[in-house]
């Protein structure tokens, strides 16, 4: 707890020297195991468990706290929708894993979208993103809600930025972060990824069992883990320590449906990826229910259940996706497991108010 409140100053600004301090207290993060992301003259020290070789931050966009904290005032803003309701953290929202509790989102005049919120946490790991990997970082995709009809709703991203030059007090926090007072629409998108790529999640019970406190999972949670890298064969996508492989894969989930989201084929036009969707990250996946590109799987427990029963057959399902023969045990144990992957999320308090 109280590492992680350190860490989340720093984002903030505050001094380093006080996270090496914490780091002495804490009971089983090792200093040696905690590494540390480099952009610039900025620097962090994930939480545990997390690696920072596999940042992604692109090179027009070094991270400041300065812009950061911009970026964290943008997003939680719904000044920059139609009707001045909705934020990014209206569907990305901190007290629900940064997602939305709904299986798929309304946005401006209660509009419904198709797709189920994934999570904003650990986007620092991922270059591509959206469900169907469309956009090519988070600098691009936080151009999307602005304007999307069924989200922010805004006419134009000429009509965002004359919202965000409107008020007063932002000038001179575009200053800081940027170096001049200038609002356009690349500032606001960079200053948003900045951010995000901070709402990070590690030191889980898992990350302080694989740390070496043994008693940090449970034994049927320790169960689950071996089920998870062996018979159950969710290591194969959900792999390594973002628990994603970044990649595509067909489930069957919506395959019945009468007209089924084509996912990923949507982008490359390749047959084989019709149906198929971005493997998400399961870190703090207990608290981001319900499940999948459209939400309909309500429960950790029904998710398992489906992978079980060998997904939804289609003629694209992945070879990888096999009725499982789990025991009701071991589908208790799967998602004790799942549970054990939660940990406090970095830098994700609402800002106490906003610039006028
Ligand atoms: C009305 C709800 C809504 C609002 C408002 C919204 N989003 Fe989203 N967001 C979604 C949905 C739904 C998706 C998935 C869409 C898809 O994959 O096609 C998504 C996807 C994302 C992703 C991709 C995550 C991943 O794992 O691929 C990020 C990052 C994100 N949104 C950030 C933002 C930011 C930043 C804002 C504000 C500028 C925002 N969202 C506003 C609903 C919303
Ligand atoms: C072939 C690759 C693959 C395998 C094997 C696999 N998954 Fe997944 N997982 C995915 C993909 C892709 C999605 C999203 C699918 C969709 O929405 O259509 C997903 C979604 C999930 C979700 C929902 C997460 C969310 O945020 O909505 C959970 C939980 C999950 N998987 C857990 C598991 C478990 C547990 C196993 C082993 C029993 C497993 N997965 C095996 C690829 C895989």
């Amino acid at each position: 707890m109280n590492v992680l409140r350190v860490v989340n100053a720093v984002a903030i600004g505050l001094a380093l020297a006080a996270v090496t301090q914490a780091d002495d207290q804490a009971p089983v993060a090792k200093k040696a195991s905690r590494e540390t992301v480099t952009s610039g003259g900025w620097s962090f020290q994930l939480p545990l468990g997390l690696e920072a070789a596999s940042a992604f931050i692109p090179e027009n966009n070094p991270m400041t706290d300065e812009k950061i904290a911009l970026g964290k005032l943008l997003y939680f803003d719904p000044r920059w929708s139609k009707d001045k309701s909705i934020s990014c953290a209206s569907c990305h929202n901190p007290y629900h894993g940064f997602t939305d509790p709904a299986p798929t989102s309304k946005g401006v005049g209660f509009k419904l979208g198709g797709r189920n919120s994934p999570t904003v946490i650990n986007r620092l790991f991922s270059d591509k993103q959206f469900w169907d990997g469309r956009a090519a970082d988070l600098e691009e995709q936080a151009h999307g809600p602005l304007i999307n009809p069924v989200e922010m709703a805004m006419h134009s991203h000429d009509d965002v930025v004359t919202e965000v030059k409107k008020v007063k007090g932002y000038a001179p926090l575009f200053e800081k972060a940027f170096g001049s007072k200038e609002i356009n629409m690349t500032r606001i998108a960079q200053a948003i990824a900045a951010y995000e790529r901070t709402v990070v999640s590690g030191n889980s019970s898992f990350d302080r069992y694989m740390a070496g406190d043994k008693d940090a999972m449970s034994a049927s949670a320790v169960r689950g883990m071996g089920l998870f890298n062996g018979k159950a064969n969710c290591k194969t996508c959900h792999a390594a320590f973002n628990f994603t492989d970044e990649s595509y894969h067909n489930l069957g989930v919506g395959a019945d449906k009468p007209k089924p989201d084509q996912g990923r084929y949507e982008q490359t036009k390749v047959e084989a990826d019709k149906g198929a969707f971005k493997t998400p990250t399961l870190r703090n996946v207990a608290e981001t229910a319900p499940y999948m590109h459209d939400g309909s799987e309500a429960t950790l427990k029904q998710v398992i259940e489906l992978y079980n029963r060998g997904g939804v057959k289609n003629a694209y399902l992945s070879k990888e996706i096999k009725p499982l023969n789990l025991t009701a045990q071991e589908v208790d144990d799967l998602v004790q497991f799942m549970q054990a992957l939660s940990g406090e999320v970095n830098n994700a308090e609402p800002p106490k108010e906003l610039p006028r």
